[in-house]
């Protein structure tokens, strides 16, 4: 994919804190940094962040509207993705100090719960404080915003099996004091038992034709009653004959045996093609 396509995605206010319009690439802006330096705001573009809807998620607005993250490491890019320093004054009778803070851009075409907040979904199940295990980690891209929203020790629990993506994953990992990484199968969580404890939330991204089977055996031991559910779907990595909504229709079928009732389904045009996000209550057998 182009750099130009992964960089900005959103033209002025098409970002709205609540719901956004469903769909529409919007226009994309400048290419990203590539980590750098810190896009300032400066005079002639002035760049105003907003709290999102989701606690922990921000909207930087400027010339393009774009998702960002608090980062806890100012000064440094995580994965070489684009930063934006804000400048915050505070004055005292005293002195005035001038100090910035620093957001970091994240980008829907790489994650796919930025794709999902993008697209308006109601419900994330975390907020700060939330405890999150999140299987399918790939290089851990995703997971260091979700370090960024929750801002507590060992919040998020990534698992990845791949050892290339695991490699990465570690590195990102040693950089987010909050992140907890494990290399392991996400079918056998009793290998990660002892490093899990109960969660707020899954965010399962395993894209495995048994995908709602993995989120079950990772709920019944991690995920608290009344827990949030995520997945994203992708249709052809379950069944690449069947339309996509069929796909969708059976893959909720499939979470409604494992106690997942779904609450949400709402398709991640135009970031991911063929995607569906399917957000759900899992609730424990009494
Ligand atoms: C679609 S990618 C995840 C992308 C990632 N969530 C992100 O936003 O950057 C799916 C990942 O799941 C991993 N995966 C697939 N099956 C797995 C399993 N059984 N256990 C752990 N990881 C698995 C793959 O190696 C791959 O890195």
């Amino acid at each position: 994919m182009l750099l130009a396509e992964r960089s900005c995605w959103a033209p002025a206010s098409t970002i709205s804190r609540g719901r956004s319009s469903r769909g529409g690439r919007g226009a994309f802006g400048p290419r990203a940094s590539r980590g750098a330096g810190p896009h300032r705001a400066k005079g002639g573009q002035k760049v105003v962040v907003e709290p999102h809807r989701h606690a922990g998620v921000f909207v930087a607005r400027g010339k393009e509207d774009m998702l960002v993250t608090r980062s806890l490491t100012p000064g440094e890019s995580v994965y070489g993705e684009k930063r934006i320093a804000i400048p915050s004054d505070s004055t005292t009778s005293i002195d005035v100090t001038k100090s910035t803070t620093e957001y970091r851009v994240w980008n829907p075409f790489r994650s796919k719960l930025a794709a999902g907040i993008l697209g308006g979904i109601d419900n994330i199940y975390m907020q700060p404080g939330s405890k999150v295990l999140y299987l399918g980690a790939a290089s851990g891209t995703s997971v260091s915003h979700l370090e960024s929203t929750n801002r507590v020790a060992n919040t998020v629990a990534a698992v990845e099996f791949s050892d290339r993506s695991g490699r990465d994953l570690i590195n990102i990992a040693s950089r987010c004091t909050n992140v907890i990484s494990i290399v392991e199968d996400a079918r056998h969580p009793l290998k990660y038992r002892m490093l899990v404890g109960i969660v707020d939330c899954i965010f399962a991204d395993v894209a495995q034709p048994d995908q709602a089977r993995i989120v079950g055996i990772n709920a019944h031991p991690f995920l608290k009653n009344k827990g949030g559910v995520l997945i994203p779907i992708k249709a052809n990595c379950i069944d690449s004959t069947a339309a996509p909504e069929a796909v969708f229709a059976s893959e909720v079928q499939k979470l409604r045996a494992e106690r997942v009732k779904p609450k949400e389904q709402l398709t991640l045009k135009p970031f991911e093609r063929d995607h569906a996000m399917v957000c759900g209550i899992y609730e424990r057998a009494a």
